[in-house]
Protein backbone atom coordinates (compact mmCIF):
# COMPACT_ATOMS: atom_id res chain seq x y z
CA UNK A 1 0.00 0.00 0.00
CA UNK A 2 1.39 3.66 -0.83
CA UNK A 3 1.04 6.42 1.41
CA UNK A 4 -2.15 7.28 2.73
CA UNK A 5 -4.09 10.54 1.23
CA UNK A 6 -7.28 11.74 3.18
CA UNK A 7 -9.73 13.14 1.09
CA UNK A 8 -13.05 15.03 1.36
CA UNK A 9 -15.96 13.70 -0.57
CA UNK A 10 -19.67 15.97 -1.40
CA UNK A 11 -21.99 12.93 -1.42
CA UNK A 12 -26.10 13.62 -1.56
CA UNK A 13 -27.69 11.94 1.92
CA UNK A 14 -30.09 9.74 0.43
CA UNK A 15 -26.93 8.01 -1.81
CA UNK A 16 -25.20 8.14 1.12
CA UNK A 17 -27.61 6.49 3.31
CA UNK A 18 -28.53 3.59 0.76
CA UNK A 19 -24.48 3.48 0.65
CA UNK A 20 -24.29 2.64 4.36
CA UNK A 21 -27.19 -0.13 4.26
CA UNK A 22 -25.27 -1.45 1.29
CA UNK A 23 -21.73 -1.55 2.89
CA UNK A 24 -23.55 -3.14 6.26
CA UNK A 25 -25.15 -6.14 4.41
CA UNK A 26 -21.77 -6.98 2.74
CA UNK A 27 -20.09 -6.60 6.25
CA UNK A 28 -17.90 -3.68 5.84
CA UNK A 29 -17.44 -2.03 9.03
CA UNK A 30 -15.94 1.46 7.66
CA UNK A 31 -16.74 3.27 5.05
CA UNK A 32 -13.07 3.65 4.22
CA UNK A 33 -12.50 -0.01 3.29
CA UNK A 34 -15.96 0.19 1.20
CA UNK A 35 -14.94 3.35 -0.96
CA UNK A 36 -11.28 1.42 -1.63
CA UNK A 37 -13.04 -1.45 -3.06
CA UNK A 38 -15.10 0.13 -5.40
CA UNK A 39 -13.09 2.33 -6.63
CA UNK A 40 -10.62 -1.11 -7.23
CA UNK A 41 -13.41 -2.95 -9.08
CA UNK A 42 -14.06 0.48 -10.95
CA UNK A 43 -10.62 0.11 -12.21
CA UNK A 44 -10.16 -3.35 -12.89
CA UNK A 45 -13.24 -3.67 -14.25
CA UNK A 46 -12.10 -0.73 -16.72
CA UNK A 47 -8.84 -2.32 -17.46
CA UNK A 48 -9.82 -5.86 -18.52
CA UNK A 49 -12.09 -3.94 -20.87
CA UNK A 50 -8.90 -3.16 -22.71
CA UNK A 51 -8.12 -5.58 -24.96
CA UNK A 52 -4.44 -6.34 -24.52
CA UNK A 53 -4.70 -6.06 -20.61
CA UNK A 54 -3.47 -9.55 -19.00
CA UNK A 55 -6.32 -11.09 -17.47
CA UNK A 56 -6.82 -14.02 -15.33
CA UNK A 57 -10.00 -15.12 -14.62
CA UNK A 58 -13.13 -18.29 -14.67
CA UNK A 59 -15.34 -19.42 -16.96
CA UNK A 60 -18.44 -21.36 -15.72
CA UNK A 61 -20.50 -23.35 -17.33
CA UNK A 62 -23.66 -25.39 -16.60
CA UNK A 63 -24.43 -28.07 -19.46
CA UNK A 64 -26.54 -31.64 -19.59
CA UNK A 65 -23.98 -34.18 -20.41
CA UNK A 66 -26.66 -35.92 -22.28
CA UNK A 67 -26.62 -33.27 -24.92
CA UNK A 68 -24.96 -35.14 -28.18
CA UNK A 69 -21.52 -34.55 -28.71
CA UNK A 70 -21.53 -31.26 -26.40
CA UNK A 71 -18.36 -32.23 -23.52
CA UNK A 72 -16.49 -33.07 -26.84
CA UNK A 73 -16.96 -30.61 -28.32
CA UNK A 74 -15.93 -28.15 -25.35
CA UNK A 75 -12.66 -30.65 -24.44
CA UNK A 76 -11.91 -29.51 -28.45
CA UNK A 77 -12.51 -25.95 -27.73
CA UNK A 78 -10.38 -26.13 -24.60
CA UNK A 79 -7.50 -27.78 -26.68
CA UNK A 80 -7.52 -25.58 -29.03
CA UNK A 81 -6.70 -22.64 -26.73
CA UNK A 82 -4.99 -24.49 -24.07
CA UNK A 83 -2.48 -21.96 -23.84
CA UNK A 84 -5.08 -19.51 -22.34
CA UNK A 85 -5.92 -22.46 -19.31
CA UNK A 86 -4.77 -22.80 -15.95
CA UNK A 87 -6.97 -25.56 -14.68
CA UNK A 88 -10.32 -26.58 -15.45
CA UNK A 89 -12.42 -28.37 -12.67
CA UNK A 90 -15.47 -30.63 -13.72
CA UNK A 91 -18.09 -31.19 -11.28
CA UNK A 92 -21.26 -33.69 -11.47
CA UNK A 93 -23.63 -31.85 -9.78
CA UNK A 94 -26.78 -34.31 -10.47
CA UNK A 95 -27.57 -36.86 -13.22
CA UNK A 96 -27.93 -34.83 -15.97
CA UNK A 97 -26.07 -31.97 -15.13
CA UNK A 98 -22.29 -30.74 -15.27
CA UNK A 99 -20.49 -27.51 -13.71
CA UNK A 100 -17.00 -26.71 -15.73
CA UNK A 101 -15.12 -24.15 -14.38
CA UNK A 102 -12.34 -23.24 -16.50
CA UNK A 103 -9.47 -20.94 -14.64
CA UNK A 104 -8.30 -18.62 -17.72
CA UNK A 105 -5.14 -16.14 -18.42
CA UNK A 106 -3.91 -13.87 -21.35
CA UNK A 107 -4.65 -10.67 -23.14
CA UNK A 108 -8.35 -9.76 -22.27
CA UNK A 109 -9.60 -10.07 -26.06
CA UNK A 110 -8.61 -13.80 -26.38
CA UNK A 111 -9.91 -14.68 -23.11
CA UNK A 112 -13.10 -12.63 -24.07
CA UNK A 113 -13.48 -14.71 -27.55
CA UNK A 114 -12.08 -17.96 -25.79
CA UNK A 115 -15.14 -17.86 -23.20
CA UNK A 116 -18.03 -16.40 -25.84
CA UNK A 117 -17.06 -19.82 -28.09
CA UNK A 118 -17.83 -22.20 -24.58
CA UNK A 119 -20.64 -20.02 -23.71
CA UNK A 120 -21.91 -19.77 -27.24
CA UNK A 121 -21.75 -23.67 -27.84
CA UNK A 122 -25.10 -24.83 -28.27
CA UNK A 123 -26.26 -27.19 -25.61
CA UNK A 124 -24.61 -24.87 -22.76
CA UNK A 125 -27.16 -23.71 -20.59
CA UNK A 126 -25.44 -21.41 -18.62
CA UNK A 127 -22.20 -19.42 -18.77
CA UNK A 128 -20.55 -16.45 -17.21
CA UNK A 129 -16.85 -14.80 -17.58
CA UNK A 130 -15.25 -13.27 -15.01
CA UNK A 131 -12.13 -11.66 -15.21
CA UNK A 132 -10.00 -9.71 -13.27
CA UNK A 133 -6.01 -8.36 -13.24
CA UNK A 134 -3.20 -9.31 -11.39
CA UNK A 135 -1.69 -5.98 -10.00
CA UNK A 136 1.76 -6.48 -12.49
CA UNK A 137 -1.80 -5.67 -15.36
CA UNK A 138 -2.35 -2.54 -13.25
CA UNK A 139 1.31 -1.16 -12.62
CA UNK A 140 1.75 -2.03 -16.45
CA UNK A 141 -1.27 -0.04 -17.82
CA UNK A 142 -1.11 2.76 -15.10
NI1 LIG B 1 -20.35 -34.22 -15.38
Amino acid sequence: MGILSRIGVAIDSDLLTRFDQFIAKHGYTNRSEAFRDLIRDRLVSAMVESPETFVVGTVTLIYDHHSRLLPERLTDLQHANHDLIISTTHAHLDHDTCLEAIVVKGPSKRVQKFADLLIGTKGVQHGRLVMTAPKSSVLKTA
